[in-house]
């Protein structure tokens, strides 16, 4: 199947490393031209130059944007407008929110999180949406958790905020359909990057258990029996955001080996 992903134009935020930097390998490797972008400049020219090897794909570039930052975003957008003329795809993406029980976040910890994790979602939408209308098309792709269909222990960012962008999400295909712009939303389970390593050391810590136990038995939860990786997740995000999708708008989809059980 053509995925039609050849020299479309495609912005993956959070992406120097982890899913983000999965998913900017796996559009590159279509052929697609990619711009990333994350606060560390090292990592990013470390991660672009990665890609163009791997892939053989020139086109990838990158910004250093930090996205809690509105300006940030702006310039980020308008870079890559200006190296790529049009933008086809967004992949809506940012570090994890701080891990916490109710009781041991306070007001700051709620506003990082509120601001990371959803309303540079909504300004990324905001600065490639007149971009997208122009083309009369384009493919928003938000990156948020398992929690959108069932909470997590101890994450209640994470569990707050994910399931406000399937409200957007949900609300904005409404609103897009007729500009011809698809917009869904993906839920990782358990998938092998620093960020699941990050929350199996906090588990560790809490429990008192090397951090292999706690892996062990996250992946016994797992019918699949084991985390992902990151690769397995992005051809997913990539199929959702190419030609081949042309009806799909609205929809979360879990990327977790058969581990929430929610309907
Ligand atoms: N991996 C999983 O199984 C899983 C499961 C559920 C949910 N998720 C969620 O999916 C997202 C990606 O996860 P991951 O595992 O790929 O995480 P990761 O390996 O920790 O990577 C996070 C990426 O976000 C970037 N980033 C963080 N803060 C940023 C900011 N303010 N501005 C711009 N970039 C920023 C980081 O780069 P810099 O530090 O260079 O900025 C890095 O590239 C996270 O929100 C995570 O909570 C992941």
């Amino acid at each position: 199947m053509d995925l039609g992903l050849k020299d479309k134009s495609v912005i993956v935020l959070a992406s120097s490393k982890g899913l983000g930097k999965a998913t900017a390998h796996q559009f590159a490797a279509e052929g697609a031209r990619v711009f990333l972008a994350s606060r560390d400049e090292d990592a990013l020219e470390k991660t672009a130059a990665e890609i163009r090897d791997g892939t053989g794909n020139p086109s990838v570039a990158y910004s250093v944007c930090d996205i809690k930052n509105v300006d940030s975003i702006k310039q980020l957008v308008d870079q890559a407008v200006s190296e790529h003329g049009l933008i086809d795809v967004l992949i809506n993406n940012a570090g994890g929110p701080p891990a916490g029980t109710f009781d041991e976040v306070d007001d700051d910890a709620w506003q990082h999180a509120f601001e990371l994790n959803l309303l540079s979602f909504v300004r990324a939408i905001r600065e490639v949406l007149p971009y997208m209308r122009e083309q009369g098309r384009g493919h928003i792709l938000n990156f948020a958790s398992s929690s959108i269909k069932q909470p997590i222990d101890g994450l209640i960012l994470s569990n707050t905020f994910r399931a406000g962008i399937t409200g957007l999400a949900k609300s904005l295909s409404q609103e897009l359909a007729g500009d011809n712009i698809l917009i869904n939303t993906i839920g990782p389970g358990r998938i092998g990057t620093d960020r699941v390593d990050h929350l199996d050391s906090v588990q560790s810590d809490k429990l008192g258990i090397p951090i292999e136990e706690v892996k062990e038995e996250a992946e016994r939860k797992i019918p699949i029996g084991r985390y992902g990786e990151p690769e397995e997740l992005a051809r997913i995000a990539v199929f959702l955001c190419s030609l081949a999708n042309s009806y799909v708008t609205g929809q979360s989809l879990l990327v977790d080996g058969g581990m929430v059980k929610a309907l």
